[in-house]
C-alpha cells in the first residue's frame, strides 16, 4: 500500500521505579565488582520495580506522560501496542490492562515480543497505520519488569538488567519529518542463546521447573555479543542507506542499551563522536524494550535531539531480533 502520509513522534514518556541498585549493591549479593561490571558493559546502576509494581503500572505512568508531551487525552488514541517480554501475565496482554487503566475508550490493544527490539518493531508496525491514514493517532510503549525474571544468584545476568517503561505517541507530522526507512529482522537459530525456558506450553510452570530454575533468563553472554556488535553496526548502516542518504546526514544515535563496547561499535561505524550518542545504561542497565523509548524520551527533554535532526533509533534482542529506522525529529 502506497505511503499517504508521513509518521512520526508527537509525545514522549517514561517512568523509572525509584529503588536504586548499585553494582556495590551487587557485589554483596554475587561473586562480582563495580570494576567488572563498568569495564564489560558500562552500567553503574539500574532500577528495580517493587514488590507490588508490574509492568503494566509502569507502562501506564509512561503513556500518560507521552500523552500529554503530545497534547492528547486517552480518548484520541486509536491503537495501543506494547513490546515487552515481562508481561503482567500470559492473558490479557499487558496493553489490554493499560487500556483499561488509562480509559481509552475501545482502541484496539495488543502485545508485541521481539524482546529488547520490541518497541522499535511495535514503533513501525504503528507507522504502517499512520502512513495508510487508516489510524491518527498509536500509542507504542516498551515496558519491562526483568528484575522479576532475573536469577539473583546468576552473575552472568543479574548484573545487566533494569527495569523502566518509554511511551511515543505515533501521529501523522509534515512532510520531511518522522520516520524516513526502516529495517527489521530475526534470527530464530540464534534465539537459544538468550531465553526464559518454563512458564509456557512446552514447559509449563511446574514443581521440577521451579526447583531448576527455568523461570529465569538464561543467556550466553559472548554468542549474543558477537551478534549484537555485528548487527547493530549493520542495521545502523541500513537505517540510513535505506533513507537515500549518507553518514555524513546522520546528527544523532539514540541505540538500544545493552553495552557500551556494542554501542561504541555502531558509533563507530557511521562516524559519529561520543556527543552525539545518547546514553543511560549507566544508570539504568538494559532495559530491553523500554531502553530506546527512554532515552528518546530523555534525549527529547534535554533537548540533545532538536526539531530536524536526524536521528538512528537502533536495537537488538532475544529472539533473536533487531530493527533500525531513520527519523526527522519532528518536536
Ligand atoms: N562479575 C564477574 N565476572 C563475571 C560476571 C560478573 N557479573 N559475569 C560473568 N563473569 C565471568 C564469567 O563467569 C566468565 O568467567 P570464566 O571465563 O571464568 O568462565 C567471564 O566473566 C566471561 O568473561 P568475558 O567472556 O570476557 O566477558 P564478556 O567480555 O563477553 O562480557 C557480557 C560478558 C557483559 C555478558 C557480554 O558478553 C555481553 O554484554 N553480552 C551481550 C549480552 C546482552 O546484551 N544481552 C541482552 C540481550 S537483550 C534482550 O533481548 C533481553
Amino acid at each position: 500500500m502506497s505511503k499517504l502520509y508521513n509518521a512520526g513522534i508527537i509525545g514522549t514518556g517514561s517512568c523509572l521505579p525509584p529503588k536504586i541498585v548499585t553494582n556495590e549493591d551487587l557485589e554483596k549479593i554475587v561473586d562480582t565488582s563495580d570494576e567488572w561490571i563498568v569495564s564489560r558493559t558500562g552500567i553503574k546502576k539500574r532500577r528495580v520495580a517493587d514488590e507490588n509494581t508490574a509492568t503494566s503500572d509502569l507502562a501506564t505512568v509512561a503513556a500518560r506522560r507521552a500523552l500529554d508531551d503530545a497534547g492528547l487525552k486517552p480518548s484520541d488514541i486509536d491503537m495501543i501496542i506494547v513490546a515487552t517480554v515481562t508481561p503482567d501475565m500470559n492473558f490479557p496482554s499487558t496493553a489490554c490492562l493499560v487500556q483499561a487503566n488509562l480509559g481509552a475508550e475501545h482502541c484496539p490493544a495488543f502485545d508485541i515480543e521481539a524482546a529488547c527490539s520490541g518497541f522499535l518493531y511495535g514503533f513501525i508496525l504503528a507507522s504502517q497505520f499512520i502512513a495508510t491514514g487508516a489510524y491518527e493517532n498509536i500509542l507504542v510503549i516498551g515496558a519491562e519488569c526483568l528484575s522479576k525474571f532475573l536469577n539473583w544468584k546468576d552473575r552472568n545476568t543479574c548484573v545487566l538488567f533494569g527495569d523502566g517503561a518509554g511511551a511515543a505517541v505515533v501521529s501523522r507530522v509534515d512532510e520531511k519529518f518522522g520516520i524516513l526507512s526502516h529495517c527489521m529482522g530475526a534470527d530464530g537459530e540464534g534465539g537459544k542463546h538468550l531465553i526464559l525456558e518454563a512458564g509456557g506450553s512446552r514447559k509449563p510452570a511446574s514443581f521440577e521447573t521451579v526447583k531448576n530454575e527455568l523461570h529465569y533468563v538464561q543467556m550466553e553472554g559472548s554468542e549474543v555479543f558477537k551478534f549484537a556488535v555485528r548487527i547493530m553496526a549493520k542495521a545502523s548502516e541500513e537505517a540510513v542507506s535505506l533513507a537515500g542518504l549518507t553518514k555524513a546526514d546522520v546528527d544523532f544515535l539514540v541505540p538500544h542499551q545493552a553495552n557500551i563496547r556494542i554501542i561504541e561499535g555502531a558509533r563507530k561505524r557511521l562516524n559519529l563522536p561520543k556527543e552525539k550518542v545518547y546514553i543511560n545504561l549507566d544508570r539504568y542497565g538494559n532495559m530491553s524494550a523500554a531502553s530506546v523509548p527512554v532515552a528518546l524520551d530523555e534525549a527529547s527533554r534535554t533537548k540533545a535531539i532538536k526539531k530536524g535532526d536526524r536521528i538512528v533509533l537502533v536495537a537488538f534482542g532475544g529472539g533473536l531480533t533487531w530493527a533500525s529506522c531513520m527519523l526527522r525529529w519532528s518536536k
